[in-house]
């Protein structure tokens, strides 16, 4: 059962049984059905609630609490914790740290290593420009290490707009031939930057790192990505054709899965998986998040996997279904031939 089959909270004792083995197990030693499941791209739901994931108090999250949030993110790459409770705001930190690793520096970080989005103090020209949707991207797309999990923990909603809007890459990846992937797979074709909130402010971080990768422990196919805007500073003439291709599907009403987030909910998404941006809201509208990111080497490290699919699986050539009928049915003739050969040798002796 995945998990978007099942309804949460409480999925039964058997699937809690069953998925408490699987996290014992290290990835590279877990079964073939395990590996056929990852074989599938994480994609998202069309519904956003789907992703909605009840917990008691995230600073105080049960073990069963922390299986359901392991295997949404592990299954779909996104997961939104709504707590019926808050005790303490940064107690929340306590747990994602504990879960998610070492997080990811930024330049304008507070103490806590959070960064607050606050059109009131802007971080970016996205962050200050808010009557125009924030655009899909990945995040740290300008640093050559881009963040495993991106947090986002909402603080004060927007009256109007401000949603966050998500889309799986693997709806890039439906869009790519072979020929197309491995000319993505190339450092060089995107270069993509930050630039401070200022107008004309000079380029702050660049980084031309491939646009898809295989991670080399988890042999993952991982997404970086950031829609054509001002943060983008040069594409590759080999490039252009088909980053145009994957920022029309990005674009796509289609393809997007808009999240409301409400103060205290907290957006957890896998970023080599998976893109996000947010919708317009009128200039002078507060709106508050907090953001911190995570490498991915906390607790759950081994029970996660990260990224949009087994490279492997995306590496073999497409074969059609007929074709795929007619080789098992070779390889089903082969192997009974000599069972009828000896039959029949038995029968007339
Ligand atoms: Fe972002």
């Amino acid at each position: 059962m995945t998990i978007l089959e099942q309804s949460f909270p409480g999925s039964s004792d058997q699937e809690q049984g069953a998925y408490a083995k699987i996290k014992t197990l290290p990835r590279a030693r877990q079964g073939t059905e395990q590996q056929g499941a990852y074989a599938q791209k994480k994609k998202l739901p069309r519904d956003p609630e789907a992703l909605r994931l009840r917990v008691g108090c995230i600073g105080a999250m049960s073990d069963k609490e922390v299986q359901q949030f392991t295997k949404f993110l592990d299954e779909v790459g996104a997961v939104v914790l709504k707590p019926d409770r808050e005790e303490d705001e940064l107690e929340t930190y306590q747990t994602l740290d504990r879960l998610l690793g070492k997080h990811v520096w930024h330049d304008m970080e507070n103490d806590h290593g959070i960064v607050e989005l606050n059109p009131e103090k802007p971080t970016s020209i996205n962050v200050a420009d808010t009557h125009h949707p924030h655009q899909p991207h990945t995040d740290d797309a300008y640093t050559e290490q881009p963040a495993v999990f991106m947090t986002l923990n909402c603080r004060v909603a927007a009256k109007n707009g401000g949603e966050s809007v998500l889309v799986s890459g693997a709806d890039f990846l439906d869009d790519l031939s072979a020929e197309d992937l491995e000319t993505l797979k190339k450092p060089g074709m995107v270069t993509m930057g930050r630039r401070p909130a200022e107008p004309n402010a000079p380029w702050k971080f660049t980084s031309s790192i491939p646009m898809f990768w295989v991670d080399q422990e988890s042999k993952r196919l991982c997404l970086r990505w950031r829609c054509k805007d001002k943060c983008v500073k040069e594409v590759a003439p080999e490039a252009l054709e088909l980053y145009e291709r994957l920022n029309n599907i990005a674009l796509d009403d289609s393809k997007q899965l808009v999240v409301p987030l409400q103060p205290t909910e907290v957006l957890v998404l896998d970023n080599r998986a998976h893109a996000h941006g947010r919708t317009p809201y009128p200039k002078g509208e507060p709106r508050v998040l907090w953001r911190k990111n995570y490498f991915g080497n906390g607790q759950l490290a081994q029970s996660i996997k990260t990224g949009m699919v087994d490279h492997e699986a995306v590496q073999k050539p497409a074969v059609p279904m007929v074709q795929e009928a007619l080789l098992g049915a070779c390889s089903l003739v082969q192997y009974r031939l000599p069972v009828l050969r000896r039959n029949s040798s038995e029968h007339f002796t």
